[in-house]
Order: structure tokens, then C-alpha cells, then sequence
């Protein structure tokens, strides 16, 4: 099987590296990539955001799966563009990545299928917002207000604060660029990332992770794309994913059937475990960044045919999927004054090393990999537990040079600690 892989990221990396692993991939290339993919892949650039360009890439390479990485194609309908030349792709139809594109679809989908969200409005008139966030945050009784962009901003849309003048800035921002708002009750409690792989009906989830939003250790500062993940998760009882997937991933997966929208690809559920139980806090249309670099690094079973058997419907008769044991845990080395502009053109020593999944890097013309993107690299490290696993990452992070680079140090402790309870 030859595989297109489309994206640059360390998600894509991490693809890359475990379609590798499987014996029935024969050849790999990937568009338009970074610094380290072109050692595991044949690389070209092309404009990943235009059908026509992706198809032409997928014939001339001879590719019988494409996988695409992130959301910006997926929501443009370069899936269906893949689909509709023959070539069977892992990612959602266009109509079906609304789940992530529109923050109002998925909130539809989900009353639909009866799936516990938070409560929500749309404000999309800057004269109704003052009195929405009265309806929210702590005047309302609930610990903080939250602020969304409708539509995609690769997770930097979203501000969590109890400060209502923040709230009101954040929100005002998004109006005067003319992104409709969306206002949510906050959930209290862990969070976690549920992957399935489906097949329009059928769902196969992944192991359960953990991402880590803010910039800074102990959850503070601004929100990022994700600092870290690991997995899998030693304080979600097996009953509780199993819960998840039959009362949140199921539902949703068939009230897209039901709507001539059926979900092809990497359904993403994003859930805090509240109180009163689980409640998902998003939905996304694609592999999760970092949590992949963490999920991938223990799976057993071979991915490329993993992923065609979804692109091709056939996911009800895969063998059931097998994983390492131990744990994976993802750091996340990101530039000098992420999330705000990065600092970009630093020269990185040790971007080389195995464990490091390269993002915002780039090879400069005397060789010399320099950064080139918010979030530079991914170190995964693995071990017998989360405590190995966590020193592995901090080992490795160890021997890399980025110039102002930074990360943070509790990836995974809370959890390594046993101080995370549901
Ligand atoms: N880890 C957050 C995301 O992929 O959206």
C-alpha cells in the first residue's frame, strides 16, 4: 500500500513514523511536511488547501490511501475531492468536518443524539453580548466564562476566565473581525481526548490521553494549540471510556448517517468528567495535536491498514486493536513567545534525535535546521509507567538546543502522582 499523508506537524510525523511500522506499506510520501519528515517519507509541496492540487499529488505518487492530517483541508472538502478521483481517503466529507468547523453544528448534532454538552449561545450581534455574558460565568453561578470562536482557530480562540472584563475583550475581538461567538457554561473536572477511527457506522476508539492547553505549568497563562499528552490515562476506569464511546462517540457517529453526513475518519471527543459525569467540551475532525504523537507511540496494530479499512467502510471486520504496554507522554518544545508571534529562524541542535517529531522546523540552505513555526518539536517519551515515561521525555528534551525555546515540566505528573480522581 502507498500512503499520501497530508500536513506538516509533529501529528503528521508521528502518522508517518507509524505507518512505517506496518508491514503492508510499501511506500510513504507526505505534503507538504517539515525538517524531519523527508527522512521517513518522499516529500512535496503543494497546496495542501486546494482539491485539485492534493488529487494530482495522490496520482502522480500512486497513492491508494490518503490521510489528512489537519482541519483546514478537511473543512475545505479536499476529502471528497480524493474520494471523488477514486482514491480511498481517511477524512471526513466536508459536510461531515462541520462537527469541528462549526462550534453551532456540532452543538446541534450533539442535542440531537442526546449527548450532554455545555450549555451554549451564539452571539453574532456585538449589541446582545453584554446581556449573553450575563447569562454566564460567575453572575450566573458558574466558576468562569467561556469564550469561543465559532469556527476554526486552531485552539487559540478560546479564552477560560473568570474575569468578566477579559471575557467581554476576548469575545468583542472575535465580533469586530465578524466571527461569531460562542458562550459556554465552564465543566468542571479532568479532561480527556477520546480518538475513534470510523467508518461512517462503525466506531473503534483509541486509548484515552490527556492534553495540556496553557502555556504554562500548573495551567496557566493563554491557551495554545497543546503543550503535551500522554497516555494512556491510569485514572479513567475501563467502564468509563466504554461509557463514553456507547453514550457520546456512537450517538454522534450515527446522527451523521442520519443526516446524510456519515463520518469518515478520526473523530475526536474532547470531555471533561464532571461531577455529574462526562460532557463533551469539543468535537474535532482529525487526529489530535500533541495527544497522537502519544496514542501512536503504543499502538501494536498496523496502522495503514488500520486507516484503509475505515476509508473503505470494512472497520466492522478489523481485529481488535492491540497496544504496548507502559506509557507515552509528549512534550511539547515551542518558540520563544508562543502563543503570541513566535520567534522564528533559530538554529536547533539535536532535532535529530529518535523521539523528537519535528513541527515548526525548516532546513535552511547551509543544512542547518532552524525553527520555523509557534511549535517546533515533539519529544515522545515511552516507558513502563508514567513516571518512565515522563523521564524519558525530559532525558531527550534534555540533549535538544532551541534559543529561547520553552516547555513545560508537569506533563503528566498530576497523573503520574495519582492526584487525578474522577
Ligand atoms: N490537542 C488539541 C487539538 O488537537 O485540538
Amino acid at each position: 500500500m502507498r500512503v499520501l499523508v497530508i500536513g506538516s506537524g509533529a501529528r503528521e510525523h508521528a502518522l508517518l513514523l507509524a505507518l512505517r511500522r506496518d508491514p503492508q506499506v510499501e511506500g510513504l510520501a507526505i505534503a507538504p511536511g517539515n525538517a524531519g519528515t523527508g527522512a521517513v517519507a518522499d516529500q512535496y509541496d503543494v497546496d495542501i488547501s486546494s482539491g485539485d492540487a492534493v488529487v494530482g499529488l495522490a496520482r502522480e505518487f500512486g497513492a491508494d490511501l490518503v490521510v489528512i492530517g489537519p482541519e483546514v483541508p478537511l473543512v475545505l472538502g479536499v476529502g471528497d475531492a480524493v474520494r471523488a478521483a477514486g482514491i480511498a481517503c481517511f477524512g471526513p466529507s466536508k459536510d461531515a468536518a462541520r462537527i469541528e468547523g462549526s462550534k453551532a453544528f456540532a452543538k446541534d448534532v450533539m442535542a440531537a443524539a442526546g449527548v450532554r454538552t455545555a450549555r451554549s449561545e451564539i452571539v453574532d450581534n456585538p449589541a446582545h453580548l453584554d446581556a449573553a455574558l450575563d447569562r454566564f460565568g460567575p453572575g450566573a453561578g458558574e466558576t468562569a466564562w467561556v469564550v469561543k470562536d465559532d469556527g476554526l482557530a486552531a485552539g487559540k480562540g478560546v479564552v477560560v476566565t473568570a474575569d468578566r472584563t477579559a471575557a467581554r475583550a476576548h469575545a468583542a475581538g472575535l465580533l469586530d473581525d465578524g466571527h461569531p461567538v460562542l458562550l459556554e457554561s465552564f465543566l468542571d473536572g479532568p479532561e480527556l481526548s477520546l480518538f475513534s477511527v470510523v467508518d461512517g457506522r462503525t466506531v473503534v476508539p483509541l486509548l484515552a490521553a490527556q492534553d495540556f492547553k496553557r502555556v504554562g505549568d500548573g495551567d496557566v497563562g493563554p491557551n495554545t494549540g497543546g503543550m503535551g499528552a500522554y497516555a494512556p490515562l491510569p485514572w479513567l476506569p475501563d467502564e468509563l471510556a466504554a461509557r463514553i464511546v456507547a453514550e457520546v462517540v456512537e450517538p454522534v457517529a450515527a446522527e451523521l448517517v442520519r443526516r446524510g453526513s456519515p463520518f469518515t475518519g478520526l473523530l475526536y471527543a474532547g470531555l471533561a468528567i464532571t461531577s455529574t459525569g462526562p460532557a463533551v467540551v469539543e468535537f474535532n475532525c482529525r487526529f489530535g495535536d500533541p495527544e497522537t504523537q502519544s496514542v501512536l507511540a503504543l499502538l501494536d496494530s498496523p496502522l495503514g491498514q488500520l486507516l484503509h479499512a475505515a476509508a473503505t467502510g470494512e472497520l466492522a471486520g478489523f481485529p481488535a486493536l492491540r497496544w504496548r504496554d507502559g506509557a507515552a507522554v509528549t512534550v511539547v518544545l515551542a518558540a520563544e513567545n508562543y502563543p503570541g508571534r513566535p520567534r522564528l529562524g533559530d538554529v536547533i541542535a539535536g532535532a535529530d534525535l529518535d523521539g523528537v517529531l519535528h513541527a515548526g522546523t525548516a532546513r535552511r540552505d547551509d543544512g542547518a535546521i532552524v525553527s520555523s513555526g509557534g511549535r517546533v518539536l515533539s519529544v515522545v517519551g515511552t516507558g513502563a509507567d508514567l513516571t518512565a515515561a515522563r523521564a524519558d521525555a525530559y532525558d531527550r528534551l534534555g540533549s535538544i538546543r532551541l534559543p529561547g525555546g520553552h516547555f513545560r515540566n508537569d506533563i503528566g505528573l498530576a497523573a503520574a502522582e495519582g492526584k487525578i480522581r474522577v
